[in-house]
């Protein structure tokens, strides 16, 4: 059924040069709209262009009962969508628009959208029709709302060659994710990918080995090699994200081990890893999250603890998720305003060290909240790691907001950020967090 209706696309559209005429939902008035834009449209067109379309649908009931195939791609589609630009979606629309007033409801929006982006997100009807479990016979691919507000972006992003190589523009689809274009549409096209790639380290070695420059395509940072990553805290100025994270054997080598108060002062705010799971009954976390891991030592300590842990990071100026993943462990690559894609009431623990902070909107922080407590279990950890942010701000905003979840306080350590000078007021609060085992409510 899938590709019978989408040999629909192949009709000829007449003055199909005009694609800002274009309404997507409404294939009738389009054929119409097409054919004679300035003209109102004559009834005999109308009925012609119903008879077509009713035709092709009866040819599609008639196909479909017919064939099974919808789990085959057609490659000429494939290689037919790289020419059509609105048609491929006309397809979806025709199917979509019939029993649903889908048609009514987003054809304003979508004019000046790349063909790509349409044909992603548009409604595609299930191939075995109406499914109870989806109370639907049509799925609308999530692509995030906000992608549709950077149309200069998502144009250049969604503009490529269909089962080609896929542009090597890791900065600006980032760019576009971090600011809400988030899940990022699928493209129908292959990465960028380095072409002497080797394969990784065994574990344990992959642990705490630095892996090889030819697993990372470097094009979208500063660095190009892992040795300039590596001393760039030595050599260049600035705050880049996470800028000594990429040395394995510098302070990652001991991180949520040993107290840091014993080595630099840490003044009780680096809680280690022991002292964390010793609040549980041993053995009772054994999966979890941490969100912007950084390069994921957290992960790997727990992983020696044989705990899983996955780390949720971006690519901020530097190949994380790569080397993440070189380690052996499990990258995730959401930023923070994404919904946690796990179940309810489901994860031992989630860490987080440095990344929920006062730079996160005030309101998103306190969705972000909820949705943590959501995916946690009962009597699961949250441990929210040097969380920072200026003067007053923790006693006035962050302190009642973080309370106001309902997490029982295991820990809760207070002290002074001195890294950029005490000038700036910063304060740091390490807190153990866990969610009830029974609700209040
Ligand atoms: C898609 O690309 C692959 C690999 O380049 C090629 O083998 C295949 O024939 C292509 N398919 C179509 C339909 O162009
Ligand atoms: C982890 O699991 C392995 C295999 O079950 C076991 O041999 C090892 O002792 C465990 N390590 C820890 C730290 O519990």
């Amino acid at each position: 059924m899938y590709i019978i209706e989408r040999k629909i696309m192949h009709y000829p559209l007449p003055n199909s040069s005009s694609p800002t005429q274009f309404n997507q939902h409404n294939p009738i008035n389009n054929l119409v709209v097409m054919d004679s834009p300035r003209k109102p449209s004559s009834f005999s067109t109308n009925l012609f262009f119903f008879l077509l379309l009713l035709s092709t649908n009866l040819l599609t009931l008639l196909l479909s009962s017919t064939f099974y195939s919808s789990c085959s791609l057609n490659p000429l589609i494939t290689a037919a969508s790289t020419l059509t630009t609105p048609h491929a979606t006309s397809t979806n629309s025709v199917s979509a628009t019939q029993g649903s007033d889908y048609a009514s409801e987003s054809s304003q929006t979508n004019l000046d959208l790349p063909s790509e982006f349409l044909a992603f997100t548009s409604g595609q009807l299930l191939p075995f029709g109406f499914n109870t479990n989806f109370d639907s016979d049509t799925i609308y691919p999530p692509a995030g709302q906000a992608c549709t507000l950077f149309s200069d972006e998502l144009r250049r992003y969604m503009t490529y060659k269909v089962n080609g190589s896929c542009p090597d523009d890791e900065l600006l689809s980032q760019k576009l994710l971090l600011k809400g274009c988030e899940p990022l549409p699928r493209r129908r096209c292959r990465p960028a990918a380095q072409p002497d790639y080797v394969e990784p380290y065994p574990l344990p070695t992959s642990l705490w080995t630095t892996p090889p420059d030819s697993s990372v395509v470097w094009t979208a940072y500063t660095c190009k090699d892992y040795s300039c990553l590596i001393n760039r805290y030595r050599t260049q100025k600035g705050f880049d994200d996470c800028k000594d994270c990429f040395d394995l054997q510098g302070r990652e080598k001991t991180r949520w081990a040993a107290k840091q108060s014993n080595v630099g002062g840490g003044g009780g705010l680096d809680f280690t890893i022991d002292e964390v799971l010793a609040t549980k009954k041993p053995g009772t976390i054994r999966i979890g999250l941490d969100i912007g891991g950084g390069v994921a030592t957290f992960a790997v300590r727990m992983r020696e603890r044989n705990i899983t842990i996955v780390t949720t990071s971006m690519n901020l100026n530097g190949p994380f998720n790569n080397f993440i993943a070189s380690r052996g462990i499990v990258p995730l690559y959401i930023s923070i305003s994404q919904r946690l894609p796990f179940f309810d009431n489901t994860l031992d623990i989630v860490h987080s060290m440095h990344v929920l902070s006062n730079w996160i909107p005030t309101t998103l922080l306190h969705f972000l909240m909820f949705d943590i407590n959501r995916v946690l279990r009962p009597g699961g950890l949250f441990w929210l790691d040097h969380f920072f942010c200026v003067g007053e701000q923790l006693e006035e905003v962050y302190g009642p907001l973080i309370e106001s979840i309902g997490f029982n306080k295991l820990k809760w350590v207070v002290g002074r950020k001195l890294d950029r000078g005490p000038e700036l007021k910063e304060m740091y609060l390490s807190a153990l967090l866990e969610k009830p085992l029974r609700n209040s409510w």
